[in-house]
Parts: structure tokens; C-alpha cells; sequence
């Protein structure tokens, strides 16, 4: 399937899109689940060129405590706002938690490559594992503004830790759940619904994000389906604009930057660790 101008666009790299260093402002900042929050930040040059999948390189704080920036995927951008899903890990997301309305805060972005559209797409599944949801609540927002037909498969510990739920139910004509106690949807993996997805909904693309094993879980049930996958990996990253090597993925064709050649891939490019594993055991 070829794909549509905004994938040539940002197909490769960021596509010479310009990188912002914008001071952004704090407009809302909301516990949504336990240890998740839904940070609101008023940034108009970046809300106004940044695309689904995209991710921003936030400062944490004055001072040399926090030298490097700690990369957050844009989860929605409206109007002049950018917002962003955290999850509380360290000390940057716990400082990221204190913040209050009114609040400034420099950040660089839109930074790396995008989700890719291929044309003619009529329908789509979206995996989503956890956190996994932050990049794609964009993406279903945009899919469905083209009309294509979304239909996501959402996973997460307890319903409770269910992020953007309200979001794909809104957006999509299919939200199934996983969680692994049972509490909202079947108990278990995401990865469970996908093979009936893929049946029942023959969607044209599969984009996936979440822990590296459920997105190569996907990547393989995709493959076998015969339906191309992108997947947005997560590396620790230092400069997040390609200039340190710091957040290198396996590729077929070589190692690759996940910050500025990704941090969306397509699934078939990736070697995952499991493929690594299991190439050693033969
Ligand atoms: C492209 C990209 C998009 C991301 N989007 C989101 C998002 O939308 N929401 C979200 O909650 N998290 C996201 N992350 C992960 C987020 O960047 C880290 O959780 C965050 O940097 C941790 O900062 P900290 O200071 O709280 O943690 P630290 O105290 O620095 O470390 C705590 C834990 O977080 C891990 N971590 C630290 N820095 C990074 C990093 N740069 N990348 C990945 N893991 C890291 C560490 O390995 C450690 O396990 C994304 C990461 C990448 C690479
Ligand atoms: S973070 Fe420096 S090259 Fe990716």
C-alpha cells in the first residue's frame, strides 16, 4: 500500500519540520489515574505544527539537578495546547506532578517522526498497552477526522489504570479491553483481542505502543495477517535530535535513532530482542 502526502511529508525523519525551543505554561494539571497525570500545556508554536506520534523534549527544572530533558509523547494538541500523559517513574515525572497551573517550563518539539497514514486506509486498529495509550490518542482523533473507521484494543493493570478510555470511545467505533485482573473488559493481555480484531475487522494498518514484548506480540500477529504494523519504540534518550547516539534501536537495515529516525517504526524494520534471543537459541 503506497502511502498519502502526509506520510511523504514525514516519512523519514522529521521531514526538515522546524524543532521549537518554546517556553510552554503550565494550564492544567490532573490526576487520571493512580500515579498518571494529564499535563495541559499552553504551547502554541508547537500545538500548532506537531503531528500524531510526535513526541516533546520537556526541561525539568532551573539548575543543573536535571541536565537532561526527559521526552514526552503529545498526546492531543488543540487550539494553542499541547497535553501530555505522564506516568509518575522518577524524579522528573514526580517534579512534572508538582507542577501548577501558571507554572513555565522550556521545552523543544515537535521532535521525531510521526505515525504514518497510508492512503487509502478505510479502517485501522490501535493497540494500546498501559502508557502506550499517550501517542495514540492523537492518531485516532486524526484517523477518525479522515474518516477512517478506528477500532482500538486497550490493555492496562486494573481498570482503574485505564488511560484516554474516554478519548477512543468518543473517537472509535470499536474500544475492547484487557485488564489483568479483570476488572474492565476479559482478564488478561492485550495482545489477547488482537487476533480476533484482525479477523473480524480486516483493518488496512495496525499501530501499536506499549511494552517493547506486547508491541513485538502484535508485530508478529500483523505480520501474519499480512497487515503492515508501526510501532513507537521508547529508548532513553539524552539529546532527543540525533546528534548523541544515545537511544539507538535494531533495524534490518542497521542501527537507527529512535528519537529522529523514529520513534515510530514499521514493525517489519524492527530486530526485537526476542528476535535476537531466539537467533541465538538456534
Ligand atoms: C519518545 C518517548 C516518548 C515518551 N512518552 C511518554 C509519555 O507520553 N508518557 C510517559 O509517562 N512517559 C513517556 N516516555 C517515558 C518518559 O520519558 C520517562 O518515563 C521519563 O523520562 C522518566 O523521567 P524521570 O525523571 O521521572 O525518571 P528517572 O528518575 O530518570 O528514571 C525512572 C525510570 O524511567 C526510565 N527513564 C528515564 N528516562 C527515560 C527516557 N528518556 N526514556 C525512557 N525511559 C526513561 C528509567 O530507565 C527508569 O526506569 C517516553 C519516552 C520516549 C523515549
Ligand atoms: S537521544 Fe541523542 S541521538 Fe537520540
Amino acid at each position: 500500500m503506497s502511502c498519502c502526502g502526509e506520510a511523504a511529508e514525514h516519512g523519514a525523519g522529521d521531514g526538515g519540520q522546524r524543532k521549537l525551543l518554546e517556553q510552554v505554561v503550565v494550564e492544567a494539571n490532573e490526576r487520571v489515574a493512580t500515579g498518571v497525570g494529564l499535563l495541559a500545556l499552553r504551547a502554541p508554536r508547537m500545538a500548532a505544527s506537531v503531528r500524531p506520534g510526535q513526541f516533546v523534549h520537556l526541561r525539568i527544572a532551573e539548575g543543573t539537578a536535571f541536565i537532561l530533558r526527559r521526552p514526552f509523547s503529545v498526546h492531543r494538541a488543540r487550539g494553542e495546547t499541547i497535553e501530555v500523559l505522564y506516568q509518575v517513574v522518577g524524579v522528573g515525572t514526580r517534579w512534572l506532578a508538582e507542577r501548577e497551573p501558571g507554572d513555565a517550563m522550556d521545552a523543544i518539539g515537535p521532535l521525531g517522526s510521526g505515525w504514518r497514514i497510508p492512503q487509502g486506509a478505510a479502517h485501522a486498529l490501535l493497540v494500546a498497552g498501559g502508557l502506550g495509550a499517550a501517542p495514540l490518542g492523537m492518531l485516532a482523533e486524526a484517523l477518525a477526522e479522515r474518516g477512517v473507521a478506528v477500532s482500538v484494543a486497550q490493555g492496562a493493570p486494573t481498570a482503574e489504570r485505564l488511560v484516554a478510555a474516554g478519548l477512543f470511545e468518543d473517537v472509535a467505533r470499536r474500544v475492547e479491553t484487557a485488564t489483568d485482573d479483570g476488572s474492565a473488559g476479559v482478564r488478561g493481555f492485550v495482545t489477547a483481542l488482537v487476533p480476533a480484531l484482525l479477523e473480524q475487522d480486516r483493518p488496512d494498518v495496525v499501530y501499536a505502543c506499549g511494552p517493547e514484548p506486547m508491541m513485538c506480540a502484535v508485530a508478529r500477529m500483523a505480520a501474519e495477517a499480512g497487515v503492515p504494523c508501526q510501532v513507537s519504540l521508547e529508548r532513553l534518550m539524552a539529546c532527543g535530535v540525533g546528534a548523541c547516539l544515545s537511544c539507538t534501536v535494531s533495524t534490518r537495515s542497521g542501527l537507527k535513532r529512535a528519537c529522529a529516525d523514529g520513534p515510530v517504526f514499521d514493525a517489519v524494520d524492527v530486530v526485537w530482542a526476542q528476535d535476537e534471543v531466539e537467533g541465538l537459541k538456534r
